[in-house]
């Protein structure tokens, strides 16, 4: 059975992954956490946590809370910065065989170029994961995502900025996120990646005050999946380039479902908080739906489901 998929076509040397499990940003650190817990070289990729120019603390406590089929978030980014991230991870990331891509995230434009030029060539990244969605920093960030425009130019500094493939991750914090992805892609990107965390909020009445420090935060989980599937089936029909599917995938069912809406690969996220595992046990169903079906390729499954 062949389940590699291919994330960067339009490059010479591409982005082939072995399988299209990968995990979500900021669901899995730097994989480093967890590769004494299992063979996280089975990996189809990691996406590690968003890394900005400088370190960041994040938000203030409590930063999460449970809700009905979901986690709301409000990290705030915390990360060690690029800096530590080229000195600490890469050398360790460069022997491995797991592809590992760094998701990115800036406040400017030129942030973004900053980042993009310091991460080019390194040993040890295989591609960026350009973060235009996150919706627990106030200014920046989110906001490239939400029209087409600013989210082409971010994507367009950053493909000026390397050679590496860049993946682009959109929000659903958008009128048509279609029009966005065809945005991003005429601009450059290699593939997209959604969704993104939708904000929330929850209030603890008994203090009378939001319960997460900021307020606010993002939304995850299987509470989201049925959204997250539509905006992936729409992004898949309105671009070429490959789609990366995420949002509250939690069984093989369920990253088959986003396959067959067209995602060449998935990302698994808030899964990981109860079962680090779930990654691999997705694959593991993936491969046995496969054998079920009769079906050798995974290629032909992705967009199988569009009716
Ligand atoms: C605790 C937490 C931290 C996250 N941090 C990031 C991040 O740093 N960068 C990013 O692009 N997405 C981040 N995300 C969003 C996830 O990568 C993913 O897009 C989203 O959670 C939907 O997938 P899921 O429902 O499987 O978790 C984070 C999500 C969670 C739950």
């Amino acid at each position: 059975m062949n389940l590699s998929v291919q994330l960067a076509p339009k490059r010479k040397k591409g982005l082939r992954l072995a399988n299209p499990v990968m995990t979500a940003s900021g669901t899995f650190g730097w994989g480093t956490e967890y590769q004494h817990l299992f063979d996280i070289q089975r990996l189809g990729a990691i996406v590690c946590k968003g890394t900005t120019l400088k370190p960041r603390e994040g938000n203030p406590q409590p930063r999460i809370a449970e809700t009905p089929c979901g986690v709301l978030n409000s990290i705030g980014l915390q990360n060690i910065g690029v800096e530590a991230v080229l000195k600490e991870k890469a050398p360790v990331w460069a022997g491995w065989r797991v592809p590992v891509i760094v998701n990115i995230v800036g406040i400017r434009i030129e942030d973004y170029a900053r980042l993009a030029s310091m991460l080019d060539g390194v040993a040890g990244i295989s591609g960026l994961e350009v973060n235009i969605g996150c919706p627990n920093i106030e200014a920046g960030g989110v906001e490239f995502g939400t029209r087409p425009e600013p989210a082409a130019e971010v994507t367009a500094a950053v493909k000026r900025a390397t050679s590496l493939p860049i993946m682009v991750k959109l929000t659903p914090k958008t009128g048509d996120i279609a029009e966005v992805a065809k945005a991003v892609e005429n601009a450059g990107a290699d593939a997209v990646s959604l969704i993104n965390t939708p904000r929330g909020m929850v209030i603890d009445i008994a203090k009378r005050k939001p319960l997460l420090g900021n307020k606010y935060g993002g939304l995850s989980g299987p509470a989201i999946r049925p959204i997250a599937l539509h905006m992936v089936y729409s992004v898949a029909g309105a671009v070429e380039i490959p789609v990366v599917g995420m949002g509250g995938i939690a069984t093989s069912n369920d990253a088959l479902q986003f396959i067959m809406a067209g995602a060449s690969a998935v990302g698994v996220g808030t899964a990981n908080f109860t079962n680090p595992g779930a990654p691999l046990d997705i694959l593991d169903g993936i491969e046995q739906f496969m054998a079920k079906e009769g079906v050798e390729d995974i290629t032909e499954l992705i967009g199988a489901g569009r009716g």
